[in-house]
């Protein structure tokens, strides 16, 4: 049985609000975490040809007509003609489907400024050495253009950065070292990886790592490290994060997460 011991957990809705038939990454998905009681929405981020962030996870998208383009290569007009993502989590290895329209970053900070910032926004950054940290510097310049990248209260900052790659996040502290970072792990050492990783405001295991080291959470803790853990959908694996300690839970389902924090499991 779970015991929530009065922490705050930050439930992060993965790739948008996807539990009905919204599709990941879309405006339709972010408009549903708004609706919903989610505390943050995590969203991947990759450079178009004509330097345009937009949300997208895969390295490439699909078009209506059945072809492919890949992300980096391709300009923002050639994407907007109707692409988008699975609906819901895509399993491993799946190719994206046709689904809603490519989603630009700087319109998803809009959405969430017209709604007064009713939530946080999780960001990460992909594929570091394909751009050489051209996709770091248009973040930060339009996290900058947004008056968002100097928050008073680093805890308190709207936006928070993740990725895989420890690279990615040094370019970014360098250029806003007020801005919280998030170092994700999965089974490998990433790009970069110091012992303790000083400098970054947390470190993000997958829910593998956590289920090999029990004790993850309370040394990522003693060196004052937030525990943002990714992806954890089914109730036992739920409480069982919760029982460790973890700060964030990434999910594709925040209506499992909210009830076994009520109701326990
Ligand atoms: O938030 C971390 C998690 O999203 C990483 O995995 O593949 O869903 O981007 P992925
Ligand atoms: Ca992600």
């Amino acid at each position: 049985m779970f015991d929530q011991k009065d922490r705050a957990i930050t439930v992060v809705a993965h790739r948008g609000l996807t539990e009905g038939s919204e599709a990941e990454h879309t405006l339709e998905a972010y408009l549903t975490a708004l609706a919903r009681r989610v505390d943050a929405v995590e969203c991947d981020l990759r450079l178009t040809r004509d330097g345009l962030l937009v949300c997208v996870h895969d390295r490439h998208v699909h078009l209506p007509d059945g072809r492919r383009r890949r992300v980096s290569t391709s300009t923002i007009r050639d994407l907007s003609q109707g692409v988008g993502e699975e609906p819901g989590p895509s399993p491993p290895g799946a190719e994206p489907q046709p689904g809603g329209e490519v989603l630009q970053f700087e319109r998803l900070l809009e959405l969430l400024a017209d709604h007064g910032w009713p939530m946080q926004l999780h960001v990460e950054t992909k594929h570091p050495t394909r751009y050489g940290g051209r996709l770091e510097r248009a973040l930060v310049d339009l996290l900058t253009r947004h008056g968002l990248h100097q928050p008073a209260d680093r805890m308190a900052s709207k936006v928070w950065l993740m990725s895989f790659s420890a690279l990615a996040l040094r370019r970014i502290h360098a250029w806003a070292p007020r801005l919280p970072t998030v170092l994700l792990l999965d089974r490998r050492v990433p790009i970069g990886w110091q012992s303790g990783q000083r400098g970054v405001t947390g470190v993000g295991p997958s829910l593998t790592v956590l289920r090999r080291d029990p004790a993850f959470v309370r040394r990522a803790h003693r060196r004052g490290q937030r525990v943002h853990v990714w992806t954890v959908n089914e109730p036992p694996d739920i409480a069982h994060v919760l029982d460790l300690g973890v700060d964030a839970v990434i999910t594709d389902r925040p209506s499992q997460v909210f009830r076994v924090v009520e109701e326990g499991w």
